[in-house]
């Protein structure tokens, strides 16, 4: 990408990319993953490197991006805090100026939403968020294109959120604003989530429930996440006893649709917030929902380096 590129964008929240862009994106990945199923080579990024900086620990992010980029021509660097600069002090800003000197791409995991935030304003190539405390909004991509996939459009349907109001519920809130669906969220009380803080401006988006059973009733597709996200560790054991009835299990989705999906972001602990029965049941599809980051991750990283194809 040149610098000063007017057409540049980052993908730093979902909103940052509007219904109609998602419509080519979601059919981008489905022509992207039907020529990988059929071993077709397909290199448009040869020559393009993606820097990926991980500040948190990864499986699905990591390999999903580092694949994507080599079937797709391209190249990786990976950097973490410990083996960077990053860990003794260097300023993001000067860190986004040198690493976008020399890559066309950055993918970055941190803590803080404004760390990605300082980084993009200072980076001359296109930053993609892997997950912040605050959105993961790759992930919510991934899961809405396996629900196209499944069950056709999202546009009205239900979306049940049991657990915390965190990054991912945060994200799904605002995958609601912008693609016409409703998020029935139930969290234990003290993690609430935050409009404000999920950035979403139609209340009418989402819906709170006291009760996950009540969340669940009549939903297109149940979905959860771990008690505890990656830097809130210290929180464990209260949150341990602040969930316990926010477990996904058999009765919560016999109340949803009969043919409601189950999904989780993953990693997963069976018997806390999802018990082995749903994630291992006909109902769930987290296995497509993890393999579907990849392909997803590439048309996103296509489009943004590249544009609109044809
Ligand atoms: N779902 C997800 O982002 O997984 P990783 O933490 O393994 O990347
Ligand atoms: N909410 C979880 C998602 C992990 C992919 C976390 O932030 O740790």
């Amino acid at each position: 990408m040149k610098p000063g590129l007017s057409l540049m964008k980052h993908y730093l929240q979902f909103k940052d990319l509007r219904a109609e862009e998602y419509a080519y994106l979601f059919e981008r990945a489905r022509i992207i993953k039907t020529r990988f199923k059929n071993y077709e080579k397909y290199q448009p990024l040869t020559d393009r490197t993606l820097a990926m900086i991980f500040e948190k620990a990864s499986t699905r992010t990591r390999v999903s991006f580092e694949a994507g980029m080599y079937q797709m021509g391209g190249s990786v660097v990976h950097l973490t805090t410990g083996d960077s600069q990053l860990g003794r002090a260097e300023p993001v800003e000067d860190s986004a100026r040198v690493i976008s000197r020399m890559v066309d791409l950055v993918m970055i995991r941190t803590y803080e939403q404004s760390m990605i935030e300082r980084f993009a304003a200072h980076s001359r190539v296109p930053v993609i968020n892997g997950l912040t405390n605050e959105y993961h909004p790759c992930q919510i991509l991934a899961d809405v294109f396996t629900f196209i996939e499944h069950r056709g459009d999202i546009k009205g349907r239900v979306v049940a959120w049991v657990g915390d109001g965190n990054n991912m519920a945060n994200t799904w809130l605002q995958a609601a604003e912008i693609l016409g669906f409703t998020v029935h969220v139930s969290t234990p009380g003290g993690y609430e989530v935050d409009p404000a803080l999920a950035g979403v401006r139609d209340r009418g988006c989402y819906k709170v429930f006291d009760h996950p059973m009540q969340a669940c009733e009549g939903a297109h597709l149940v979905t959860t996440d771990v008690w505890t996200s990656m830097g809130y560790e210290a929180e464990n054991e209260e949150r341990r006893k602040a969930f316990v009835d926010w477990c996904v299990d058999e009765e919560m989705m016999a109340v949803a649709r009969p043919d409601a999906l189950f999904m989780h972001c993953l990693p997963a602990h069976r018997g806390e917030e999802v018990t082995a029965g749903v994630i291992d049941g006909p109902q769930s599809v987290v296995w497509d929902e993890a393999e579907n980051r990849m392909h997803v991750q590439k048309a996103l990283m296509e489009y943004l380096l590249l544009g609109r194809i044809g």
